[in-house]
């Protein structure tokens, strides 16, 4: 067998101070690699685990600037080790971060296999998440679809710019201390804490794992009274049973459900009868705007005030109404800066209103 072996090396210069640099990516690897079923425990007694095996083991780990982890790439063949090194060097204007497989290819075994093999797993992954399609839809996850990373928790955690949609929506909710209110897709939280201050109890679910932790960060007094429940799950499967709620709201959200009448339906199911619905529809003359510019537009799907009212009849609701209103009042009471106040003027703004039959 030829010997293959060879490095493998990914780098990229970040304008970031390196000790900044360390915590964002070693945070975002950390969760990117849970995702992917496989543990990294950081620090100088770490490792890296795929489910029971542990593939890396942390021989260095230098104030995470300069970490060594001794790497067993196959369950079949354990002695086969390899060094993974992760350096973040100070450079001109950031940091240069670099990551190195050293010594790979032993049980690849032939030149052209190792280079099929870094054609196919390295390469054009690479070239894929830097091509619009893949680059659009990373863009429009991160941001709104499925957010997560650090500017997303910030942002979602006091979502100013949205604040006047919550205010309308609160104005048509007209909540109670006798309401059980769902919110679908409830980001990091903003509005549930608007909502909780009628004593009502609530409960709300959110796709995105950090936006669920966020939710309950930003809303620790309600969560300990056990007046909210945040849950992970998806908008088509509710945790919850039939005839749960008395009133639901989405806002932020429609657009982005690849079935929406499953979505409704499933609504409607936790919701008691006569419970009300409050949706805010994406018309398509937000196609485009700061509401929802690219790639987000392209990945979004708009309805007509029409469509949205039969969206909710197909899934089952009664007296569905879509209604306008204006924002702008609203604008100016929770502070969106003079020069952006016209983006919420006009009695424009298009809100679903149905009960549950
Ligand atoms: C644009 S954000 C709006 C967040 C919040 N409602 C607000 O207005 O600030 C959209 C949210 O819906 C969530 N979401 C999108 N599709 C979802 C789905 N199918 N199931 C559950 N959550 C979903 C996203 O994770 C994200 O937190």
């Amino acid at each position: 067998m030829e010997d293959t072996r060879t490095t493998v090396r990914v780098s990229i210069e970040i304008a970031l101070a390196p000790r900044a640099t360390v915590d964002v990516l070693i945070e975002e690897l950390t969760a990117t690699l849970a995702q992917a079923g496989m543990n990294f425990e950081t620090g100088a007694n770490g490792r890296v685990s795929e489910g029971e095996y542990e593939v890396g083991r942390v021989v260095s780990w230098e104030r995470g600037e300069r970490v060594l982890l001794r790497w067993r790439q196959a369950t079949w063949n354990p002695e086969e080790i390899t060094d993974v090194a992760l350096r973040f060097e100070q450079v001109e204007g950031g940091t240069l971060v670099t990551l190195e497989q050293r010594g790979w290819g032993g049980l690849i075994g032939d030149p052209s296999e190792l280079a099929g093999w870094f054609a196919g797993e390295v390469a054009a992954p690479f070239l894929r998440a830097t091509a619009p399609a893949s680059f659009g839809n990373w863009l429009t996850d991160r941001q709104a679809r499925r957010p997560s990373g650090a500017q997303a928790r910030a942002v979602y955690r006091d979502p100013l710019y949205h604040y006047p949609n919550f205010r309308a929506i609160l104005a048509e909710l007209a909540l109670t201390a006798g309401d059980y209110l769902i919110e679908i897709g409830c980001g990091g939280g903003a509005f549930l804490k608007e909502a909780l201050k009628s004593r009502c109890r609530a409960a709300a679910i959110d796709h995105s794992p950090e936006m669920v932790r966020l939710a309950q960060e930003v809303n620790p007094e309600v969560v300990a009274e056990g007046r909210l429940l945040v849950q992970q799950a998806s908008a088509d499967h509710l945790p919850f049973p039939a005839a749960t709620f008395t009133c639901a709201v989405m806002t932020g959200v429609l657009g982005f459900l690849p079935d929406p009448v499953a979505a409704l339906r499933e609504i409607r199911r936790v919701l008691s009868k006569g419970g009300r619905i409050v949706v805010m529809g994406n018309d398509p003359k937000m196609r485009g705007t700061l509401a929802a510019p690219e790639p987000m537009a392209s990945r979004l799907r708009f309805y007509e005030d029409d469509e949205l009212r039969q969206l909710a009849l197909e899934a089952g609701f009664d007296r569905a109404t879509v209604v306008r209103r204006d924002l702008e009042p609203h604008a100016r009471v929770v502070g969106i800066p003079e020069e952006h106040i016209a983006l919420f003027a006009g009695a424009d703004a298009p809100f679903l209103l149905a009960k549950a039959p």
